[in-house]
C-alpha cells in the first residue's frame, strides 16, 4: 500500500499547498518533470474549482485529497462537500463556466482531461463534488 491523505480549508493559500503536495508525493516515483508538472496542473483546477465554486470562497470547506500509487498509476481524488454540480456531463464541456462574470474561461475540466490520463467527476448538488484523477508515472 502506498496512500496519501490530505485534509485542509479551502483557502487560496492551500492550491498551491496541494499542488506541490501531490507533485512531491508523485516525484518520490522518479517519473519525468513533464508527468510532475501534468499533475500538478490538474490537481491544481481541481482544487481551484472546489474553493471557487464548490464553497464559493468560504474557508470554513474543508477539501479532502487522497492519492494513492498502485502498479505505476498515480490516482488522485479531489473531495468538496459543498455545492456540487446538477449536470456534470454539461459542467465538463469545453468553455462551460457559471462564474464568466468572474473571467472564468470554463477550461478547467479540458486541462484536467488532457493533462491526465483518466478523469471522472462524480457530484450531488447539495452533497458535494469529487474529481478522481489517473496518471501513468512512466512512459
Ligand atoms: N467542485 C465544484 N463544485 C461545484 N461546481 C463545480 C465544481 N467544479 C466545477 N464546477 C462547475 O463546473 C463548471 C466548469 O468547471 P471548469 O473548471 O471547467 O471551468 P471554470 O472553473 O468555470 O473556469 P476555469 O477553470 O477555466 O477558471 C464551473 O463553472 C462550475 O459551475
Ligand atoms: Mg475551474
Amino acid at each position: 500500500m502506498d496512500t496519501l491523505t490530505i485534509k485542509v480549508n479551502a483557502l487560496e493559500a492551500n492550491e498551491s499547498f496541494l499542488r506541490s503536495a501531490v507533485g512531491a508525493y508523485a516525484s518520490r516515483m522518479n517519473p519525468t518533470l513533464e508527468i510532475v508538472s501534468d499533475i500538478k496542473t490538474a490537481v491544481s483546477e481541481a482544487v481551484t474549482n472546489a474553493i471557487v465554486h464548490g464553497y464559493r470562497m468560504d474557508p470554513k470547506g474543508i477539501i479532502t485529497v487522497n492519492c494513492e500509487i498502485a502498479e505505476g498509476m498515480l490516482t488522485v481524488e479531489v473531495n468538496d462537500s459543498g455545492e456540487g454540480i446538477a449536470d456534470v456531463e454539461e459542467a465538463m464541456r469545453d468553455f462551460f463556466t457559471t462564474k464568466a462574470h468572474e473571467e472564468r474561461s470554463g477550461l478547467g475540466f479540458t486541462i484536467m482531461k488532457s493533462f491526465m490520463d483518466k478523469l471522472e467527476v462524480y457530484s450531488e448538488p447539495g452533497e458535494g463534488t469529487t474529481v478522481k484523477m489517473e496518471k501513468k508515472l512512466y512512459a
